[in-house]
């Protein structure tokens, strides 16, 4: 259970992206209580961080619509989390597409685009079950294993690094840099401290990927990188810093968001027999039970944008330069939108801002995650139909990436 606030705690005294909030998970109580009382609500600060800002929580669906849509007044050129400064500096974050508006940002992710076609996706299938039942073959003689480490990590690390074009025996450092970057606030994960995510972890990143991009210059191939590299739009080409940290966006998206929904998503089916019933006796759910999935466990808590006027949102002011911060945690469980939000049931299959809320960030990755999450949840499935969960499931400690770092299970069950 989070110490999430009570529905007797002052709304003004709340500080939604303090630590204690995150501990275990998202703070799902705390946030139905704010769509019910302050569905717009202002954190004043972030304790731990008391350089950042305090930030505006936007809790219900048709406000994160209506955030997500607007970019002039919402602007992603200033930093996209609550924390603007304290991991990646600034100026990477703005020199990403994900950190920039349009009409720069939609130059940018036309090129990214060639990459994502669903042509590209599709062919890409077949090798995306290669490499997952390669992953679950390596636990042949196993009766146990853990799923964030032993399986998804390893899948989710392979999938992206085929599709970059990083070679097999690279997939575990880059793995380590990834998830020390992207939960950096994690002591467990992250020992060194965000300080040395910035010195250490974040140098080290570009070093492997300028030597990437070079030699793909040199020797073209299928992957990704080469795409970028030689991709050209209206006579132009991405300089080496757009391609260096469209990779990075590339890298960090695609290892940490996916790992973190199919875990998840296994999670609820072991919990849910009747739920994991339903799936083995007809197979063809699987897409559903991944939206489902990705309603509930959105990978990412938040995204935000900084208000560029003074403006409303909810009925609510905001003051230009206010940071206005989108809980797709909150929102997928609006009780407004989805009958008994809290519970998992891939019969719904519905709607959800897991993605975004259709703005022009709209992930971009969206068919291969989609992809990914079924065939890993087909292949674990169809070869471990009594898999159980054998100890506590913990989480990053974290308000911005929301995955579990550990899930025991037995695979043949009990
Ligand atoms: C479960 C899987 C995933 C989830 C839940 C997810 C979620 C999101 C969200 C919420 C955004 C919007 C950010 C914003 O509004 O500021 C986003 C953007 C993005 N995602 Fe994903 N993502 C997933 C998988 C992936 C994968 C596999 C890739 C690529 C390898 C990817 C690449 C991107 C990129 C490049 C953007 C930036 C788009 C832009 O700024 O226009 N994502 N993602």
């Amino acid at each position: 259970m989070n110490p999430a606030a009570t529905e007797s705690t002052p709304t003004e005294q709340m500080r939604v992206a303090d630590r204690e909030n995150w501990q275990d998970g998202p703070p799902y109580e705390l946030f139905k209580d704010l769509r019910g009382r302050c569905p717009v609500h202002f954190s004043s600060k972030i304790s731990e961080y008391p350089g950042e800002a305090g930030f505006w929580s936007v809790t219900k669906a048709e406000d994160v619509l209506a955030v997500s849509r607007d970019f002039e007044t919402f602007s992603s050129a200033n930093g996209i989390t609550t924390l603007r400064n304290s991991v990646l500096p600034l100026e990477l974050v703005q020199a990403m597409f994900i950190g920039m508006d349009p009409p720069k940002h939609d130059r940018l992710k036309a090129l990214f685009q060639r990459g994502f076609t669903p042509k590209r996706i599709a062919e890409h299938e077949p090798a995306i079950r290669e490499i997952t039942k390669g992953v679950l073959d390596r636990l042949e003689e196993r009766d146990r294993c853990d799923l964030v480490e032993e399986v998804a990590q390893p899948v989710v690390s392979r999938v992206i690094g085929s599709f970059m074009g990083i070679a097999p025996e690279d997939d575990a450092a880059w793995a380590d840099l990834m998830n020390k970057i992207m939960a950096a606030g994690d002591p467990e994960i992250s020992p060194d401290g965000i300080g040395a995510v910035a010195t250490r972890e974040v140098p080290e990143m570009f070093e492997r990927c300028s030597r990437l991009i070079a030699d793909r210059r040199e020797n073209p191939t299928e992957d990704l990188t080469s795409v970028l590299v030689h991709a050209e739009v209206d006579g132009e080409t991405l300089t080496e810093h757009e391609i260096v940290m469209g990779f990075f966006l590339l890298m960090a998206a695609g290892n940490d968001s996916t790992k973190a929904t199919y875990c998840s998503g296994m999670r609820a089916l072991m919990e849910d027999p009747e739920q994991r019933t339903l799936l083995l006796d007809d197979p063809a759910l699987a897409g559903q039970a991944v939206e489902e999935a990705l309603r509930m466990f959105p990978a990412f808590a938040h995204f935000s944008r900084t208000a560029t006027r003074d403006c409303e949102v909810g009925g609510q002011a905001i003051r230009s330069g206010d940071t206005v911060t989108m809980w797709y945690v909150s929102s997928n469980r609006d009780e407004e939108v989805y009958e008994d939000p809290d519970r998992f049931d891939m019969r719904r299959n519905a709607e959800h801002q897991a993605f975004g809320a259709g703005g022009r960030h709209f992930c971009l990755g969206t068919a291969l995650a989609r992809a990914e999450l079924r065939i890993l949840i087909e292949e674990t499935l169809a070869r471990y139909p009594e898999i159980e969960i054998d100890g506590t499931p913990e989480y990053v400690a974290s308000p911005f990436v929301n995955q579990l770092k550990r899930l025991p299970v037995r695979l043949n069950g009990a």
